[in-house]
């Protein structure tokens, strides 16, 4: 009797403890909104930050008559344009953080579902679109106060329309795919004579229905390969001879996460130890059932996908590992925030990308924490009120804040009579790293230069104060290089963690000193602009732009 009864008890000690263990805390959610902009005019589709902290922002050019007009009384006659042949207004503006306002950019060429890629100088090397835009190429340097678009209208080989550019180690920028492009092609071109070179895995991942492959997931790997992610599966890929280096499984499940079916996709912060990362890893989440794009033309909005894939690219035999989020979220955006966290922000919870097929915004963005254990990664933060649908974009700015522009799931510019309308609000989410209360806490560097240069491998000394008292165990010094952010995913973006071999110190009066060094390679870090953060106890400073070369 005594035995069973202390069993019955241990049991339910058991129970108790495994009832613990799932025990997930009601936490308030965190972070805030605040409206910056009530409109700047277009929806922001593409948005991309420049050195000189900046942000272009365009949409297409056949939209209609945005709300701004072209600088200086100019006038665009296009008789390409599908709907205005002259079109007076702005279709790409330049928003300045500092003095929070914007200025109106004249393109010219439709630049519509394009992609693009900051080259080693800062500027804005942007890819295609459609219609007179689908070959083009344009520059868009990071001036102050002057610059606006110069293009190459014929810079493409083939027409790229939902294609996804990368930055590669030499410099140069690869543009991957695109509607009805089963290829890749390089800007600028080495030769005259430079052919596209066919990429099968484009064809394979092809749905004859639905294409699903569309603005694949590309990261650069820090062995120089590329990791291309389209639909529900992934190729390292050697870029200079057209080898698939490794196929990795197919994703639990089966679901496609890209394009309609858009989920996002990070490279996962890299910690880089005496020259070497020992661990490199994506994650993938969010995205729509297989069907759901077809069922969302006939008015079916399918939930969205509620799952993410974590998968060591680094390992020999790599295996996804599946994690479940605490919302289902399509056309979600991922952003690395320079405290190693991830952001998931934007969406909705059912229905796909495109026109009209999205419902239920996901209006409460994400954290995902990397480092803590499975099952309590997750946390939910504070609310927006505006919902970022289709066309939608979020982009990381100097100060730690997260810009948030767009959502226009219509054909042209609407914003009445319309389930979800044009969105011309600008808004920032700032993460509770921003919590005034952490300002004690919050380093703040030295130095006085607004860009540095940072040369491979080589040292150089951080000074920083800080007002309270400083754990030097819990100072981190991040990396990020500034992304190009459309259509729930972000180019190039990418987080190093720097080798600072413990170095902080106390250099009087409360202030610090650490060294770190650079990365190793244009592998690890292609050359180019990246924003340096020194991180205590997990809150950041603001940003300082570093120039990697
Ligand atoms: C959440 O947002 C609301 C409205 O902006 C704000 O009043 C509240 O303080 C925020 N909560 C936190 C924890 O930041
Ligand atoms: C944009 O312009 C249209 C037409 O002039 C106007 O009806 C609308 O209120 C404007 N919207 C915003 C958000 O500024
Ligand atoms: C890709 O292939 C070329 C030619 O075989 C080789 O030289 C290069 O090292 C390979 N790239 C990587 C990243 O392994
Ligand atoms: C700062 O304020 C938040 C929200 O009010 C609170 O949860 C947190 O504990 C505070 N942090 C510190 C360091 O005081
Ligand atoms: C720095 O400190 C960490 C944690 O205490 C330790 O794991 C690491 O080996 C140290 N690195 C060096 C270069 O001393």
């Amino acid at each position: 009797m005594i035995h069973s009864s202390s069993r019955i008890y241990y049991n339910l000690f058991l129970r108790f403890i495994v009832l613990l263990l799932h025990y997930v805390p009601p936490t308030a959610a965190t972070g805030h909104w605040s409206l910056l902009l009530p409109t700047i005019s277009i929806s922001a589709m593409h948005m991309q930050l420049l050195p000189n902290d900046r942000i272009v922002i365009f949409d297409r050019t056949d939209f209609g008559s945005s709300n701004i007009s072209l600088p200086a009384g100019k006038c665009r006659l296009d008789k390409n344009d599908m709907v205005l042949k002259l079109d007076c207004t702005a279709h790409s503006v330049e928003y300045d953080i500092s003095s929070n306002t914007i200025r109106p950019l004249m393109v010219l060429t439709d630049v519509w579902c394009s992609s693009g890629a900051l080259d080693s100088t800062g500027s804005l090397v942007q890819i295609g679109g459609y219609n007179d835009g689908d070959h083009a190429v344009r520059v868009y340097r990071s001036c102050d106060y002057k610059c606006d678009w110069e293009e190459m209208p014929s810079g493409l080989i083939q027409r790229r329309w939902y294609a996804t550019s990368h930055i590669l180690p030499d410099g140069r920028q690869i543009v991957i795919g695109g509607r009805r492009q089963y290829n890749y092609e390089f800007f600028p071109k080495s030769s005259q004579s430079e052919k596209a070179q066919i990429l099968p895995f484009l064809v394979q991942t092809y749905d004859r229905w639905i294409e699903n492959n569309l603005y694949p997931f590309v990261f650069l790997h820090t062995d120089g390969n590329l990791f291309i992610f389209a639909n529900n599966r992934a190729i390292l890929f050697n870029y200079s001879n057209n080898q698939v280096v490794k196929t990795f499984p197919e994703v639990p499940g089966g679901d496609p996460r890209n394009y309609p079916s858009s989920g996002s996709a990070v490279l996962l912060p890299m910690r880089i130890v005496q020259g070497n990362i020992a661990v490199v890893e994506v994650l993938v989440c969010g995205g729509a059932p297989k069907g759901a794009y077809t069922n969302a033309k006939h008015g079916n909005f399918d939930g969205a996908l509620d799952t993410c894939g974590r998968i060591k690219i680094s390992d020999p035999y790599p295996q996804w590992v599946m994690e479940t989020m605490p919302t289902r979220r399509v056309m979600g955006d991922m952003l690395l925030l320079p405290d190693t966290n991830v952001l998931v922000v934007n969406g909705a919870s059912s229905g796909t990308a495109g026109w009209e097929h999205g419902r239920n915004p996901v209006l409460e963005p994400v954290l995902y924490r990397p480092d803590n254990p499975i099952g309590s990664r997750f946390v939910v933060q504070n609310s927006s009120t505006v919902p970022r649908m289709y066309h939608s974009t979020a982009v990381l700015v100097r100060d730690g804040r997260v810009l948030v522009g767009g959502s226009n799931p219509h054909q042209k510019y609407s914003f009445t009579n319309v389930l979800y309308p044009t969105e011309l609000r600008l808004e920032a989410f700032s993460p509770s790293y921003l919590d005034l209360n952490l300002s004690g806490l919050r380093p703040k560097m030295l130095s006085t230069v607004s860009r540095t240069q940072f040369r491979y491998g080589k040292q150089m000394a951080i000074q920083f104060t800080v007002q309270d008292r400083v754990d030097m165990n819990l100072i981190l010094v991040t990396m990020v290089a500034p992304s190009f952010n459309t259509h729930s995913f972000s180019m190039n973006q990418r987080l190093l963690v720097l080798d600072d071999g413990n170095t902080t110190k106390f250099i009087g009066s409360s202030n610090y000193e650490v060294v770190v060094t650079a990365p190793p390679s244009s592998n690890v870090a292609p050359a180019g602009y990246y924003l340096l953060f020194v991180v205590h106890q997990d809150i950041p400073s603001e940003g300082l732009w570093v120039h990697v070369e």
